[in-house]
C-alpha cells in the first residue's frame, strides 16, 4: 500500500499534524503551495481570505510532485477558513483525480469547523474517492485544544486501518 500525505497550511496547525501522520505511516508527504501571497499576520489574512470568498476568488496552487496514480492511500489535510477547507485545498480538489482512490482527510482549526470535513468528503465523493475516516484538531490562538492521546489514538487507528 502506498501512502501520500498532502495538506496546505498557512501557520503551522495543519502541517504539524500532517507531520505526526507522516512519521506514524510512512509514505510520502507534499505541501500545497498557494501562488497568492497571503499576509504574515491572522488579522489580515482573514480579511484578504474574506475579500476573496466575497469575490468567489481561489488562489491557483503550484503542482505536487507526486502523480496520484502511483498511490493507493491518500491522507487530505487542510485548515477550515470560513467554514470549510481553506481555498487552496479546495482548487487542489477540484483539479485532481480521485476516483477509486481510499482517501482520509483531517483538519485543523480555531474551534468551529462547521462544514470542513463534510466539504470534504462531499467533494472528494463526488470525484470518485472512498472516504475511509476524518478527523479534526481545534486549537484557541496557538492553543491546541486537542489532546495528545486523542490525536495519538486517531493515527494509530488510521495506521491500522490503512494498511489492511
Ligand atoms: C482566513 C481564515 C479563516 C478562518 N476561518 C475559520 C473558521 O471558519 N472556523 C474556525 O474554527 N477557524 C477558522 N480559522 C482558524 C484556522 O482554521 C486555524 O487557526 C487553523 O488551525 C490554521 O491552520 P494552519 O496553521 O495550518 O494554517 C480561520 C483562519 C484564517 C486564516
Amino acid at each position: 500500500m502506498k501512502i501520500l500525505t498532502i495538506y496546505y497550511s498557512k501557520s503551522g496547525h495543519t502541517e504539524e499534524l500532517a507531520k505526526k501522520i507522516h512519521e506514524a505511516l510512512g509514505g510520502d508527504m507534499a505541501s500545497i503551495t498557494a501562488k497568492k501571497t497571503y499576509a504574515v499576520s491572522y488579522g489580515m489574512t482573514v480579511l484578504q481570505a474574506g475579500f476573496d470568498k466575497l469575490r468567489s476568488r481561489r488562489p491557483d496552487i503550484e503542482e505536487i510532485p507526486y502523480h496520484l496514480d502511483d498511490y493507493d492511500i491518500l491522507i487530505l489535510g487542510a485548515p477550515t477558513w470560513y467554514f470549510t477547507m481553506a481555498p487552496a485545498m479546495q482548487v487542489f480538489l477540484d483539479t485532481h483525480d480521485f476516483r477509486g482512490k481510499k482517501v482520509y482527510t483531517f483538519s485543523t482549526d480555531g474551534g468551529q469547523p462547521k462544514n470542513t470535513l463534510s466539504d470534504f468528503r462531499k467533494k472528494l465523493e463526488e470525484k470518485g474517492a472512498r472516504v475511509a475516516g476524518q478527523f479534526h484538531v481545534s486549537y484557541k490562538k496557538n492553543n491546541r485544544l486537542t489532546g495528545d492521546e486523542e490525536i495519538e489514538r486517531w493515527i494509530e487507528g488510521l495506521k491500522e486501518d490503512a494498511v489492511r
